[in-house]
């Protein structure tokens, strides 16, 4: 089998920059909050009626694909994974295809619904595809729009002030290079706490799961209706439409499972944290990652973060990041680079790269 490479690395973030200032006046929240719980300084929101995950996604991707060198018609498959799909159905990988005008229709796209872990999971499906040789030059993507659907009254404020809009993207090629390439991807999740980050409503639930707490059945699930329909009247009136996140136990978990299946790919792949490069966290909460670093032991240069000027840009924060590497000199030719992402679901995963 051959080995996997990241030929080609891109990312594209919109114009408007949404400071912490600018959330205070519109709920109860204030610049030193924000930035002593998560860091954050300030994110970008993508245009209305002109940007979504999906324009964003290809903006990245076009840039990836220059950056690999390559035509757009080469690319023979397309992954997309975002949390902030243009539509509930199709997905954004079609979208992606007709928006980067690539006309040629033997290529497939799938869509990833693994949150803020999609993109470390999608990078393993495109390995995979890779290695076994099925295709030559895959278009892996993470876009996210979260700005059109967060709750900007303080209602929402322990959400809101955290996620960001962009895109990032990668090309995945097979190399002859043994040197190189993706060493190893890990992937975990848990079900057991599905409600603990989640956008709800609408889904096709249908009241199914009224057994959960009082707290959540107030962030989404419909007490009085009987299926028959996905959106109502209520849902809008009483501010279900919007992400649920208990945000203690995310963290409380995050900052678990991101050291261990960090250390799961040292182990599995017997390379030594002391050769790490750079690691490229999802960029969830720059607490987070602080502690990260210091459980890892990690030097500063060691570990990427731009949450403070992003958010959390879900799907897209990871190829962002990468892409900013990159561009900056910072990830060069034989690096070892580590990717870890934690998230909703629960997922996790990592992914340990000879650049
Ligand atoms: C969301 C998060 C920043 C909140 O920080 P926290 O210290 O856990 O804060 P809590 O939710 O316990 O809330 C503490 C207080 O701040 C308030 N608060 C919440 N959001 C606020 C905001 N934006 N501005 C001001 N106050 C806020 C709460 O209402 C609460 O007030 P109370 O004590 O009067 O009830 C933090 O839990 C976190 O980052 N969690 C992980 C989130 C994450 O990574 N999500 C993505 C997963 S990939």
């Amino acid at each position: 089998m051959k080995n996997s490479i990241i030929a080609g690395v891109g990312h594209f973030v919109p114009e408007t920059v949404v400071k912490n200032a600018d959330l205070e006046k519109v709920m109860d929240t204030s610049n030193e909050w924000i930035i002593e719980r998560t860091g954050i300084e300030e994110r970008r929101y993508g245009k209305k009626h002109e940007e979504t995950s999906t324009t964003m996604g290809a903006r990245a991707a076009e840039m990836a694909i220059e950056n690999a060198g390559i035509n757009k018609e080469d690319i023979d498959f397309i992954i997309f994974a975002t949390l902030s799909p243009d539509y509930y159905f199709p997905g954004n990988g079609v979208l992606l295809q007709r928006e980067l005008g690539i006309t040629n229709t033997e290529i497939g796209a799938l869509d990833i619904r693994n949150q803020c872990s999609g993109f470390v999971y999608g990078l393993s499906v495109a390995d995979q595809f890779v290695k076994t040789g099925m295709y030559k030059n895959v278009l892996l993507v993470g876009g996210e729009m979260h700005s059109m659907g967060l709750d900007f009254s303080t209602r929402g404020r322990n959400v809101t002030v955290i996620f960001g809009d962009g895109g990032g993207a990668v090309v995945v090629q097979p190399t002859e290079d043994k040197n190189r390439g993706i060493l190893t991807t890990h992937m975990h999740s848990n079900g057991t706490f599905a409600e603990k980050l989640a956008f709800i409503s609408p889904g096709a639930h249908s009241g199914y799961y009224q057994k959960y707490t009082e707290e959540e059945i107030n962030y989404g699930f419909p007490q009085d209706v009987l299926g028959e329909v996905f959106v109502t009247q209520k849902m809008v009136d009483e501010g279900m439409l919007y992400p649920h996140m208990e945000g203690q136990f995310v963290f409380k978990n995050a900052v678990v499972k991101f050291p261990e299946v960090i250390m799961e790919a040292f182990e599995k792949s017997g390379e030594s944290l002391d050769n790490l490069k750079l690691l490229i966290p999802h960029q969830a909460n720059l607490r987070i990652s602080q502690f990260v670093q210091k459980r890892l032991g990690l030097k500063d240069e060691q570990i990427w973060n731009n949450i403070q000027k992003y958010g959390n840009t879900t799907a897209a924060s990871i190829p962002i990041a990468l892409s900013e590497a990159v561009q900056a000199g910072t990830v060069k030719k034989g690096d070892l680079v580590c990717l870890a992402a934690f998230g909703s679901g629960f997922t996790w995963a990592s992914a340990l790269i000879r650049w």
